[in-house]
């Protein structure tokens, strides 16, 4: 059981800046860690991730960097210096890849946690015996995730059903990031491997990443202080 409680990472899905401006105008200070991932990313560019960290939010960075390793670190020392906190790379890339890329960010980003993503929750047991891998997802997310943190990642990004085994097998210390949360009585979306955020907890969640239950609310602060009230009280 997780003692205390995750905090909420609220994506930012959304079309143009000026929708992202809205919806934060519409949050308050409670809300500290928000997610740009490739859509927003591509489109604004670092400019987005400055303003967000100039109006005081913690900036999650979701491109799933998977390359050669040079590649991965050369693309970390472009990012370096960007105020973030945590950003997301595939474990399958490798372990010298993991091992590039977590000695570049522990010597030059200390400040950032690297965060490896196993086997994308898209991913079927026939999609992923499609690509040559063999045996069941679960055992295929244990092995990236253990193969991420024995190369010194410090998270792991994944469905909220993996939580329980992750905690089980990984050090105590690795960082377990979970989309796929949905409050009790909420539309699920295309979300099929869904918790709710109190069950997410109690998994041993240390992050909880929310779009649309928050996002497509008519009014996002109450939103907001719902999943709060439910983690927290
Ligand atoms: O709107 P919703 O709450 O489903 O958003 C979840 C966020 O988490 C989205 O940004 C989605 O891309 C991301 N995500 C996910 N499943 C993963 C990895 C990331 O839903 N395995």
């Amino acid at each position: 059981m997780n003692e205390s409680s995750p905090e909420i990472i609220l994506a930012l899905d959304l079309e143009d800046r000026q929708q992202i401006k809205n919806v934060l105008d519409k949050t308050d200070e409670r809300l500290s860690w928000v997610k740009v991932g490739l859509q927003s990313f591509l489109r604004d560019g670092t400019p987005l991730v400055h303003e967000l960290a100039d109006s005081g939010k913690k900036v999650f960075l979701d491109l799933k960097l998977h390359d050669i390793p040079n590649t991965m670190a050369k693309a970390l020392e472009s990012l370096a210096g960007l105020p973030i906190g945590m950003i997301t790379l595939h474990a399958c890339a490798g372990p010298e890849a993991l091992a590039r890329c977590s000695k570049f960010a522990k010597d030059t980003m200390p400040e950032v946690t690297l965060l490896g993503v196993t086997v994308l929750t898209s991913t079927n047991q026939e999609g992923l015996e499609a690509t040559g891998v063999k045996g069941p997802i679960d055992e295929q997310v244990v092995r990236l995730a253990n193969l991420a943190v024995n190369q010194g990642i410090g998270g792991i990004v994944c469905s909220p059903l993996e939580l329980p085994r992750l905690r089980q097998v990984l050090p105590e210390s690795t960082t377990l990031v979970t989309p796929g949360i949905r409050p009790a009585n909420s539309d699920s979306g295309d979300q099929k491997r869904i918790m709710t955020p109190r069950e997410a907890k109690g998994a041993g969640a240390n992050y909880l990443v929310i779009g649309r239950p928050i996002l497509a609310a008519p009014d996002p602060q109450s939103a907001f202080n719902a999943i709060w009230e439910e983690l927290n009280n």
